[in-house]
């Protein structure tokens, strides 16, 4: 892009930085926590990705507001919010996998206008602003022309809690793989939202995220061309709560199954 914003120069810098910071540590972690489970993990370069990015955006808009998924929410009377997941993709970490990432949104008011999602591993650097496009690494990024949900490749993932959503996400999943020519699940929603960005899958769908997964993504997502929606095509919830991400043309398809009745109830759409 060019003529990037402050904000997208300062932020893609701040990415590297912090993917630079992870990659110090990846296959070469001395101790994991866990958080709400024995599953949700925490690792010290969470943490220290965190403090970098949290110090870095106090020093240089000491009144914007921040939520960061490992530390408490910092809010200003401010128009401003960053919203920072300082390790998507955590899981993957632990195990020495390559797919996790930093992704960092700013909200103005209500509107998501600047996304920059960092897959350090592979040093590839995602980002968006409102109504500017979505690259790759400085090339402008574009979703699939898949026209058929039989021709396409899908993406989903599973929370860490384990209750009647979730058995029913394995009915979804089953109803996506008999139709589709498969599902992945990588463990980094951030990146699931750039890979349907860029073509790689066609659509994406999750529940129980949360805003940090979500919102730098779905900005990438939407500049590139993509349709992002609720699971009844209606506005995504911000809060990570519900999203579906397609190269548009598959949309109506995805959301008549994610809108069986039998699915309906329990994932509370109207
Ligand atoms: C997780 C990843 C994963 C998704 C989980 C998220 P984390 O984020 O995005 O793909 O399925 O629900 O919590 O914990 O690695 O930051
Ligand atoms: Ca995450
Ligand atoms: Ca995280």
């Amino acid at each position: 892009m060019k003529n990037k914003s402050e904000f997208l120069s300062f932020t893609i810098d701040l990415a590297k930085k912090a993917g630079a910071i992870q990659l110090s540590y990846f296959g070469n972690i001395s101790s994991i926590e866990k958080k709400s489970s024995n599953i949700d993990l925490l690792t010290k370069a969470d943490i220290e990705s965190e403090k970098l990015i949290i110090s870095k955006i106090k020093e240089r808009y000491p009144n914007h507001s921040i939520i960061s998924e490992e530390s408490k929410t910092h809010l200003k009377d401010s128009k401003y919010t960053w919203i920072i997941d300082p390790l998507d993709g955590t899981t993957n970490f632990a195990h020495n996998l390559p797919i996790f990432a930093v992704s960092i949104a700013l909200m103005e008011e209500d509107n998501i206008i600047m996304g920059v999602v960092y897959n350090a591993a592979a040093d590839k650097c995602f980002y968006a602003e409102l109504n500017r496009g979505a690259f790759l690494n400085d090339k402008l990024i574009k979703p699939s022309n898949t026209e058929m949900l039989s021709d396409s490749l899908l993406a989903t993932g599973f929370p860490y809690l384990h209750d009647k959503k979730y058995d029913l996400s394995f009915k979804i999943f089953k109803d996506f793989y008999d139709q589709t020519r498969g599902l992945r699940r990588l463990g980094a929603a951030a990146l699931d939202l750039c890979f349907v960005a860029m073509g790689r899958f066609d659509g994406f769908y999750e529940y129980n995220l949360n805003t940090w997964d979500i919102c730098a993504g779905a900005l990438i997502a939407s500049e590139s061309g993509c349709k992002v929606s609720d699971w009844d095509g209606k506005e995504f919830p911000k809060d990570g709560s519900r999203i579906l991400c397609t190269n548009s043309k598959i949309q109506n398809k995805m959301i008549e199954i994610l809108t069986k009745p039998q699915y309906k109830i329990y994932f509370n759409l109207s």
